[in-house]
């Protein structure tokens, strides 16, 4: 039995949904499929990755907790995308400054 694929949306922007199966690493997945997420370090310090992230996914770890919080304090919706275990739909948006 084959898992049920998740779809990663980019609303606001152009590029179509991406669809893989749950748990894959975002930074591989939007690296080699068309994406407007850029990744730097992919182990969650460089914080090139910042998106608002919204859907079914693993919530931050204490590392990744601890970047929000200098990067992007009081966004709930923040997230590193390399980060982010995915456990089902969700949308992805670059990180823009309030
Ligand atoms: S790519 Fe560096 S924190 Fe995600």
């Amino acid at each position: 039995m084959t898992a049920p694929l998740c779809t990663i949306r980019f609303p606001g922007t152009a590029y179509l949904p991406i669809q893989v199966p749950p748990h894959q690493p975002l930074a591989e997945v939007l690296t080699v499929r068309n994406s407007p997420i850029l990744f730097g370090c992919r182990t969650g310090l460089c914080g090139t990755c910042l998106v608002r992230a919204a859907g079914d996914m693993g919530p931050p770890d204490e590392d990744e907790q601890e970047m929000l919080a200098v990067l992007a304090p009081d966004c709930p919706t923040a997230r590193l995308a390399c980060q982010i275990d995915l456990t089902g739909d969700i949308a992805i948006e670059e990180w823009a400054d309030p």
